[in-house]
């Protein structure tokens, strides 16, 4: 287990670019296979989720080479339509090979996720979406696999219960390459969704709708090589940020995806930040002591992010009075209130109405504390900046699966930061 040491008190100051973004990559990988080919994909982050990605595709079958930051994906040869369990185990994300392997093969056996450490994040949209593209599904009783079967993928009316990112994604990816017209009704807006579209549409697919929540995506009989550039990371440009906003400082984020952080910028502006935006960066000051904020919510896209719940509440451990933040997407995010409150944090947490109450203290105290999940874990590190003394941040791996290199990233920016394992200490780059 791998863990971050962070020497807290530095003000920081300096330029760091923006890392491609996690969560696009992610459903762009999975979409490779379907157009047996060639796809080159341009600033593709090197984390590890990525990682597992082209495991997942090249024991699939196919292809995978990095040239710089471009990874190149080969998906022309035959690919076998088993996902084994082990993957989807490590990765929850690697569900979306039931879209994309039922798009090119109309066949697929997978496992079923189950749960994870921010909550339990059910396939329930998912598989009823399928079902009424003609899908025939076999849930065996007793095995936690999923075998899915259709003698052709039928354009359907789907309406989603709530706006779910993966289950918009995982119907895309079945219907590119169906017959008719799918429309997907509440589908999630988030910027991830509108990546994925895009790089379909670079391939050849038809779809309308790119950015809304009404999407209508007609089905095409094949689609070509392609080469797509990713998008900024948003969530690693406000988790950054929010490190400013804590230790205090400022610094510039090259590439920073402002236009899709507007709801985090609010809140960060409420806090006291002062922040710039340009073309090409978003530039962000605190020097004040800062304020609480009575609400925040998290909300589907346009909404406050999830993942950006647990290091807006590492902020508001220093602000001045009492905040509220309810977390209306995954329950379990408020796990990691109990590691900030190792280091003198004062939060109460009121389960029944998913609701954190954080009274702010005039100081965090470094100490050892644990990562859960890989949003909470990146709180943890910000938490630690901002500390008196040194904060260790154990199974900081979590952190890995998100961020490139947290550490090279904040000592550029002054921070006393390294990767910590046993007797070694790196110390950024
Ligand atoms: C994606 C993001 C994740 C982000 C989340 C919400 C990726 C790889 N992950 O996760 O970082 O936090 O969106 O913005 O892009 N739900 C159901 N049934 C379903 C599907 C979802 O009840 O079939 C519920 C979930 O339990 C959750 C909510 O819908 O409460 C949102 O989940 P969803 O948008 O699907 O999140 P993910 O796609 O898993």
């Amino acid at each position: 287990m791998s863990s971050i040491k962070v020497v807290g008190g530095e003000q920081l100051k300096g330029e760091v670019k923006i890392q491609g973004s996690k969560n696009a990559a992610l459903p762009i990988l999975a979409a490779t296979i379907l157009n047996k080919g060639i796809n080159r994909l341009c600033n593709c982050p090197k984390i590890l989720d990525v990682f597992h990605m082209i495991k997942i595709l090249e024991d699939l079958g196919c292809k995978t080479l990095w040239e710089g930051d471009t990874l190149v994906v080969d998906t022309s040869s035959p690919i076998s339509t088993i996902v084994s369990e082990d993957y989807v185990r490590k990765m929850r994300c690697s569900i979306l090979f039931l879209g994309a392997l039922l798009g090119r093969c109309k066949e697929v056996t997978i496992a079923y996720p189950g749960g994870c450490s921010i909550g339990d994040r059910p396939i329930d949209y998912h598989l009823d979406a399928f079902k009424k593209m003609n899908v025939l599904l076999d849930e065996e009783e007793g095995s936690n696999l999923i075998r899915c079967k259709a003698t052709c993928i039928l354009g359907s009316d789907i309406f989603l219960k709530s706006p779910s990112v993966g289950a918009t994604q995982n119907i895309i990816l079945a219907a590119v390459r169906s017959n008719g017209v799918t429309r997907i009704f509440n589908a999630a807006r988030e910027p991830e969704v509108s990546e994925l579209c895009n790089y379909l549409i670079a391939a050849g697919a038809k779809i309308i709708g790119t950015g809304s929540d009404r999407l209508e995506v007609e089905g095409v009989s094949y689609l070509h090589d392609v080469s797509f550039t990713l998008s900024p990371d948003r969530i690693v440009a406000g988790t950054y940020m929010t490190a400013i906003a804590t230790a205090h400082g400022e610094a510039i984020l090259r590439d920073a995806p402002w236009w899709q952080l507007e709801s985090v910028i609010a809140v960060l502006r409420r806090v006291g930040c002062n922040i710039e935006t340009t073309k090409d960066y978003l530039k962000i000051c605190s020097y004040k002591k800062l304020n609480a904020i009575n609400l925040i919510k998290t909300q589907p896209y346009p909404g406050f992010p999830t993942d950006m719940q647990s290091q807006i509440m590492t902020v508001l451990c220093l602000a001045d009075g009492k905040s509220t933040i309810v977390e209306n997407i995954f329950e379990s995010r408020f796990q990691n209130s109990e590691e900030l409150k190792k280091m003198g944090a004062e939060i109460v947490i009121e389960t029944e109405e998913k609701r954190a109450i954080i009274r702010g203290v005039d100081q965090l105290y470094g100490t050892i504390v644990e990562a859960h999940d890989l949003r909470g874990g990146a709180a943890l590190v910000t938490a630690g900046l901002a500390a008196n003394g040194t904060t260790l941040i154990c199974n900081s791996n979590y952190v890995e699966r998100g961020y490139e290199d947290i550490c090279r990233d904040l000592s550029y920016l002054g921070a006393k930061i390294g990767y910590y394992s046993e007797s070694i200490l790196y110390l950024g780059a």
